[in-house]
């Protein structure tokens, strides 16, 4: 997605080899057009897949997936992190370790909100070692619900996520993916 690119290149910043610091239009600060342009792009790309829900988490890729979920005319659940949470049954839980805060947090979505009637576009804002993407995947599994795909905003391609993910099959569609960081410079993979 060529806007996309653009702003990362003109307001991203390279905080290392690994990192990239979107602060200014999807992290912090938002850019309600760009996300309307990325709503629109992920409900091209997964229009008439059946989709009956888009599943985010807190709180980066929800801008994103309202602007998908408006696109596609379905509702957007967002799992909720918890630090430390008391059994409840009628609750969806998966733990989930970040790398990039070294802090591990337990994600939750009531089951209320997701059934095995469903077919759930999962949502993020960044694609690097997966593991977000694999708690939302087992969350979505709890419910006995299908998985059409995996939109993602901006995919770090030299970590391990998204061939991991392509290995178990799943439809990755992500709108920027960053082939390396190297020498403070972002390249893109096309
Ligand atoms: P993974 O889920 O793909 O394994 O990645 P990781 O554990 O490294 O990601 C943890 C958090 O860091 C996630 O945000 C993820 O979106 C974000 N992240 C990963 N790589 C980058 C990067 O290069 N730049 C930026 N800006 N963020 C990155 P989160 O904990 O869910 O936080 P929030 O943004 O939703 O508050
Ligand atoms: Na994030
Ligand atoms: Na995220």
């Amino acid at each position: 997605m060529e806007s996309l690119k653009q702003k990362i290149c003109s307001e991203g910043t390279v905080l290392s080899e690994q990192v990239l610091k979107v602060d200014a239009f999807l992290n912090h600060q938002i850019d309600p057009q760009l996300m309307q342009q990325i709503g629109h792009e992920f409900a091209e790309r997964f229009k008439n897949q059946g989709i009956t829900k888009i599943v985010t988490i807190e709180a980066s890729g929800i801008a994103p997936a309202v602007m998908a979920g408006l696109e596609l005319g379905v509702p957007v659940i967002f799992a909720r992190k918890y630090q430390s949470l008391t059994l409840t049954d009628n609750l969806y839980i998966s733990k989930v370790f970040s790398f990039t805060k070294q802090t591990e947090s337990t994600l939750a979505i009531s089951s209320k909100h997701l059934n095995a009637d469903d077919h759930v576009l999962l949502v993020d804002d960044f694609l690097a070692n997966g593991h977000a993407a694999k708690a939302l995947i087992d969350l979505v599994g709890q419910a006995g619900a299908s998985i059409a795909g995996i939109g993602v905003v901006i995919e770090k391609s030299f970590q391990s996520g998204r061939a991991a993910l392509d290995a178990e099959g799943y439809r990755i569609e992500s709108l920027a993916r960053i082939q390396s960081l190297a020498g403070g410079k972002v390249t893109f993979l096309e």
